[in-house]
């Protein structure tokens, strides 16, 4: 096949603007209306992958001008991806369905898999309800917005709506009570009006920790910090399935703050004696209803199994069912809101945008979700790649979850296509092309994740098959052995490009080595910053995409110069120290990858070079 535009040129610096671009604007951001998935890369970088896998025709500059404007206009992009068919794009770890979402949006013919059956049911999803026309999207949505109303109904008629001075309730805040000491990281309730509420009282001070009792990761007992272990003693008592709040002794949930609607706006008010009292009562119609609601298959009774992430679930609460993760008033809504969809959805796509909104309900309302004092909302339940217990947290009752219920269904413009469930280890179809971002070492549990959602959506998962996750198992072999098993499926001539997100230098070298075994030639890497505007990331993450091609034969390449690709990535002005040496570090990775390519040898021994050359 003849050389390829990625293979000499790639316009880092566009596709990091519109990456920037794209990650501030939730219309460019289409999948996050479907449902959470772990690590989605941007359509921006996707699509100039996709542009970069045609032929290389003409001068360089002329070659990245046209790119770039194809970039900026989708009808281009069509013509020139129409124009030199790529054949059949493979992501063998999709995840949340990027890559085969930007393909159907591009008229790409494309092949998705992954070993997790939550991935494929979003995936799925987002293609199928994607391809439909507007006016299907639109009535889809009718649909929900029917539903939404009706929870509210049935919600009202259960009682527990309104607080007890009869105001429409919007959020509850509760803290934490470790036997019998208080834990909550600031009784503040809003920054921008620096409102707190100490001792039952309101008050505006400056100081954000107003109240405070955990501070780095401790609980102050009497004045002094204590490890959360010590007041633990020897554990909190595993919790029975039929349990929706903690032992008295052990962990209680206290509400401390109460936001209703009044006259329009949305006012906070000191939960009083009848509000915990109501509370209450809500806990104990819950405990009553809940062996009915198992029976009924309205919440699973699954228990959470032991594992890196969830163990701690276990440890630090008693949780030992993923339906302890849930608040009684978050159950109830859960139950409600599956009731309707049950009795009122008369075909498969209104079955699945209840399945789907179901998902945003569980990741917008769980005892995870954390309340951000900054902007007075709560975050996602995965706010980060983690399943973290939190002291205090904020529940919403049902006006304030409109926004993850209702949600309009994005189109891809494109056709359906089925992704399928299959390890990237196991043979599959031949394809062309393989755009895909791989798990990094134990980064992210997405089997542990996703059980978070996959329990509640048992009836629209394909059965799940006998396999490793990478992240899971030995990382370096199974890399490896996906590359291989790449390999004997692709097309002679074609190219399989990475995404790549790590900076440890054990990936470079697990990927160097992956790729060596695999009998691939790394013609060429791409560092871009996704997130490039100077001080909006901070931190020790990095927030770099190595873009890495690989092909069979040997062939003109791109160059292996560090310093070029670190100053193409704009690394050289960040003005936050940790991130700019995070992306070095990465950089410095890639760079390492395409050397040893080039003129052989160890990986690591170039590694330490080019981090010399670097100054990192
Ligand atoms: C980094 S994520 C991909 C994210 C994706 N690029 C996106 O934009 O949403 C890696 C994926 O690899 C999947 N995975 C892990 N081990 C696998 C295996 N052995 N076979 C297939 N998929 C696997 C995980 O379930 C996860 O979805």
């Amino acid at each position: 096949m003849d050389t390829r535009r990625i293979d000499l040129c790639f316009p880092v610096a566009k596709v990091s603007e519109l990456a920037a671009r794209e990650r501030r604007s939730a219309a460019a951001q289409p999948l996050p209306s479907f449902g959470k998935w772990w690590g989605r890369k941007p359509h921006s970088l996707i699509r100039a992958i996709l542009l970069g896998c045609t032929p290389h025709e003409g001068d360089r500059e002329s070659v990245l001008r046209r790119w770039m404007l194809a970039l900026e206009q989708e009808e281009l992009a069509k013509t020139d991806l129409s124009a030199n068919p790529l054949g059949r794009v493979l992501d063998p770890f999709v995840g949340g369905g990027a890559v085969p979402w930007t393909c159907a949006s591009l008229g790409v013919d494309f092949l998705a898999s992954d070993l997790q059956p939550q991935s494929i049911f979003l995936t799925n999803a987002s293609l199928q309800l994607g391809a439909l026309s507007q006016d299907e999207r639109q009535r889809l949505h009718g649909f929900l917005t029917l539903a939404y109303e009706e929870v509210q109904r049935r919600l009202h008629a259960d009682g527990f709506t309104h607080d007890a001075g009869g105001r429409l309730m919007d959020m509850t805040l509760y803290h934490g009570r470790l036997r019998g000491v208080d834990c909550i990281s600031s009784r503040r309730v809003d920054h921008r009006s620096k409102l707190s509420i100490i001792d039952g009282a309101f008050c505006t001070t400056d100081d954000p920790h107003a109240g405070g009792t955990v501070k780095h990761g401790r609980v102050l007992v009497d004045g002094e910090p204590v490890r959360f272990d010590h007041l633990r003693g020897d554990g909190l008592r595993p919790w029975d399935s039929e349990q929706v709040v903690g032992e008295q002794e052990e962990w209680q949930e206290i509400p401390w703050a109460i936001r209703v609607h009044e006259d329009g706006n949305r006012i906070w008010v000191v939960p009083t004696k009848d509000d915990v009292l109501r509370d209450q009562a809500l806990t104990h119609f819950v405990e009553r209803s809940l062996a009915g609601w198992f029976d009924e298959g309205l919440i699973p009774e699954s228990a959470i199994p032991p594992g890196v992430e969830t163990d701690r679930l276990s440890r630090e609460r008693g949780w030992t069912h993923w339906h302890h993760l849930f608040a009684p008033r978050q159950l109830l809504q859960l139950v409600r809101f599956q009731e309707v969809i049950r009795s009122r959805a008369r075909n498969e796509e209104e079955r699945l945008v209840g399945a789907l909104a179901l998902g945003r309900m569980l990741n917008w309302n769980s005892r995870l979700c954390m309340w951000n004092r900054h902007l007075a909302k709560t975050e996602q339940t995965f706010a980060n790649l983690a399943l973290n217990p939190l002291s205090d947290f904020g529940v919403r009752s049902w006006p304030a979850l409109k926004s993850a219920v209702l949600r309009k269904i994005p189109g891809h413009g494109g056709r359906t296509r089925e992704a399928s469930i299959a390890d990237a280890r196991s043979p599959g179809p031949a394809f062309d092309l393989c755009i895909t971002d791989p798990p990094y070492d134990d980064a992210v549990h997405y089997d542990e994740l996703s059980s978070f959602f996959s329990v509640w959506h048992q009836d629209f998962l394909p059965d799940a098959i006998p396999g490793e996750s990478l992240e899971s198992g030995d990382f370096a072999t199974g890399l490896q052995e996906s590359f291989q098993n790449l390999r004997a499926r692709m097309r002679a001539g074609g190219r399989i490009v990475l995404m790549f997100a790590q900076n440890a230098s054990s990936s470079w070298t697990d990927l160097a080595h992956a790729v060596e075994a695999a009998g691939l030639f790394v013609r060429a890497v791409w560092p871009v910053d996704l997130e490039p505007r100077p001080g909006l990331k901070r931190g020790r993450f990095g927030t770099l995409a190595v873009v890495v091609v690989l092909s069979i034969e040997e062939g003109p390449g791109a160059p292996d110069d560090p310093r070029a690709m670190a100053l193409a990535a704009g690394l050289h002005d960040d003005d936050d120290p940790d991130r700019r040496a995070a992306n070095l570090q990465a950089c410095a990775g890639a760079c390492a990858l395409r050397r040893s390519a080039l003129r052989g040898g160890d990986p690591s021994t170039h590694l330490r070079s080019i981090l010399d050359e670097l100054a990192v």
